[in-house]
């Protein structure tokens, strides 16, 4: 049966224009300028990023499936039998769809995503694929805590799935806060399975956010396309350009959005000067040794109970439970 035709109801907790006008209003008006990363991923943004995960510089995609295809078995016995399994954020669904096929009988899938777009289509793919797991998809903001709804049959355990290094996207604090909240949401005995990218020679880690095809710039740009759209703001994309340099004292690849000419922009009725050079932060993808990663669990509540990784240790997953 065509994926398209399994249509889940959602539990809606969509942001409305008026929180993103919020955000945007204030991120253009601070000092420096910054706007969420959560910001790139309208169904245009969505595509992008599957685009990138393709792209031969970007290695985190493949090195995580390649250590999930040798891991998926040992995974899934530490996880235990009968999971509620959350994922924050949904992507194209296919490290999820090995997970599912691993887990022993798990009873629900939670599929937390901002996109609705992204989450109905992976949703779609995955109620297919597994009729005997209930889907219960949920189009929310996972960085706000939401009650999750409980599923039919109940769960021995419920696991947090946070695959794909998007820990990395939020500075330290934020990114504590956030392994908190998982923390509250897998209750005691729960636990939490992380994608973390490791610290590795810069030069590589450069070439990942700044690809030879230039799909990472249009991903990029394409934040100042979805604003345009969503709050009928004026950015000319041909006057921004994208910036991806790694900082070696945060450990983080910072990306900025650069004007290239003097040019005011107009945003729901405010407008806004930029000079050649003005930079807007848009994203942080910070590594992690082993060590780091583990001191900041710690901060949060969580042990590091297991870690997987790739051959090359470019990639980790890492298991964490209450400490
Ligand atoms: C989603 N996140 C983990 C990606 C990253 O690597 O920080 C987003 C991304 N930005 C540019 N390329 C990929």
């Amino acid at each position: 049966m065509n994926a398209v035709e399994h249509s889940v109801p959602l539990h809606d907790f969509e942001p409305d224009a008026g929180d993103m006008r919020d955000e945007v209003m204030r991120g253009l008006s601070a000092v420096p300028r910054v706007l969420p990363s959560k910001f790139f991923y309208d169904t245009q943004g969505s595509k992008l990023f599957e685009r990138i995960c393709e792209q031969p510089e970007y290695y985190l995609t493949r090195a995580e499936l390649a250590l999930m295809e040798t891991h998926l078995p040992d995974m899934a016995d530490t996880l235990g039998p009968r999971v509620l399994l959350v994922e924050y954020g949904s992507g194209s669904g296919i490290k999820t769809h090995r997970l599912l096929e691993h887990l022993h009988r798990p009873v629900a899938y939670m599929p937390l995503e901002i996109s609705r777009s992204a989450l109905e289509a992976s949703v779609g793919r995955l109620a297919g694929d597994f009729p005997r797991i209930e889907m219960l998809p949920l189009c929310a903001d996972f960085t706000q805590p939401v009650v999750l709804p409980a599923p039919v049959r109940r769960q021995d355990r419920t696991v947090i799935y946070f695959p794909g290094s998007t820990i990395g996207n939020f500075e330290a604090t934020r990114a504590v806060q956030l392994l908190r909240q998982m923390r509250e949401e897998m209750g005691p005995d729960g636990a939490a399975l992380v994608g973390v990218d490791l610290l590795k020679n810069p030069a590589v880690l450069e070439a990942a956010y700044n690809d030879a095809a230039g799909v990472t710039a249009a991903f990029t740009l394409n934040m100042l396309a979805h604003i345009n759209r969503a709050l009928g703001a004026d950015f000319d994309l041909a006057g921004f350009a994208h910036r991806a340099r790694f900082n070696a004292d945060a450990s983080r690849i910072e990306t900025h959005i650069e004007s290239l000419r003097s040019q005011d922009v107009h945003v729901a009725e405010h407008t806004f000067a930029f000079h050649p050079g003005d930079e807007i932060l848009v994203e942080y993808s910070c590594k992690y040794s082993r060590e780091s990663f583990a001191r900041m669990a710690g901060e949060a509540g969580l042990r590091v109970a297991k870690v997987w990784t790739d051959p090359e240790e470019l990639f980790s997953l890492q298991y964490l439970v209450c400490a």
